[in-house]
């Protein structure tokens, strides 16, 4: 069986959490996760703080294992969110976009683990210094807003500038990938677009189809100007943003158009005008599954791969 130390620090059974996903990772995603023994994170993305204790809230009548919030930490009203997570008595904490450091020491006091989405080796220790129990090292094949760093060169980098875990995310969706991070220096994997092409995750179906049907080039980068670079599927909302940076137009013209399209994609299912964000490794998924079917094939193979490969060692 696959463990690591991060198991036995977040009471879970497998190495294997899925990434909190504004608009597309709430609680049936999350619990039908946990309860397939992986991690599952209920994204909190600009959910308002009601929103965040019912989801909270439906998440522990669904599962009585661990779970995460995932909490965008440069919204305005984050210090209300900080106090629902505490309030409701969460277990994990992942956070994204921001710095998570002043916050980590009111999550401790009640018991939560902290761990933040870190892009950079550097960022990495300073988080550590600060307090996190383990990183989420995230390369640039990610879905969603993303850093420059791969995953093959951010991994092992980060595993040797901490001491704390470092679960690996970013273009990882099967037994290979997970494997790959294990050889890195991880101690776990995030996976966010294959869990997007799961029975379980709310978002339209036209979104889900949209993976399925995507292939390796079938995503690009939009907003780098703005310093908030997002990986998303490509249609013509994405065209219009990349015909903002042609014209080098102002980063208000970016929020105007990017207004309201991760809705647009999740609750209408509006594939042309929607933000399909979506990681590169879309193109390796090739049908939707239910969450427990994902991780008990991922576990599986990719323990009977290392096995069979050792067989390399003459
Ligand atoms: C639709 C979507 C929304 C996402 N939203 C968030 C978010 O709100 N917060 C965050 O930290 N990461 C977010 N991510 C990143 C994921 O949590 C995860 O780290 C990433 O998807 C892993 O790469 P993969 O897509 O190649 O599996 C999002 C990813 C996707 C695909």
């Amino acid at each position: 069986m696959i463990k690591s130390p991060i198991c036995d620090m977040l009471g879970i059974k497998y190495p294997i959490f899925q990434g909190g996903m504004a608009w597309a990772s709430n609680y049936e995603l999350a619990s039908a996760v946990s309860n397939a023994g992986g991690l599952g994170i209920i994204g909190a993305g600009q959910m308002p703080p009601e929103l965040l204790v019912q989801e909270i809230r439906k998440a522990k009548e669904n599962t009585d294992k661990p779970f995460g919030v995932n909490l965008i930490i440069y919204l305005t009203y984050i210090e209300e969110l900080v106090d629902a997570v505490i309030r409701e008595g969460v277990q994990v904490v992942t956070t994204g976009a921001g710095n998570a450091g002043p916050y980590i020491k009111r999550f401790h006091d009640a018991g939560i683990k902290v761990i933040p989405v870190i892009p950079s080796s550097a960022l990495a220790k300073r988080v550590e210094k600060a307090g996190a129990d383990a990183v989420i090292a995230e390369g640039t094949e990610s879905g969603g807003h993303i850093g420059e760093i791969t995953t093959m060169a951010i991994v092992p980098q980060v595993a040797d500038a901490v001491g704390i875990p470092v679960i690996a995310a970013g273009g990882i969706a099967d037994y290979r990938g997970f494997a790959a991070a294990l050889c890195l220096g991880a101690s776990g994997i995030q996976m966010g677009t294959r869990f997007l092409a799961t029975k379980e995750c709310h978002v339209h179906q036209n979104w889900k189809d949209m993976v399925v049907k995507a292939s390796d080039r079938d995503t690009v980068v939009t907003g780098r100007p703005t310093g908030h670079p997002v990986r998303v599927l490509k249609n013509r909302l994405a065209k219009m943003f990349l015909e903002l940076e042609e014209k080098c137009a102002p980063v208000a013209e970016y929020e105007k158009l990017g207004t309201g399209k991760l809705k647009a994609a999740s609750v209408d299912g509006d594939v042309e005008m929607g933000s399909l964000m979506s990681g590169q490794i879309a193109g390796l998924i090739k049908e939707e599954k239910t969450a427990k079917e994902i991780i008990e094939e991922i576990v599986s193979q990719t323990e009977d791969f290392i096995k069979n490969t050792a067989k390399f060692i003459k």
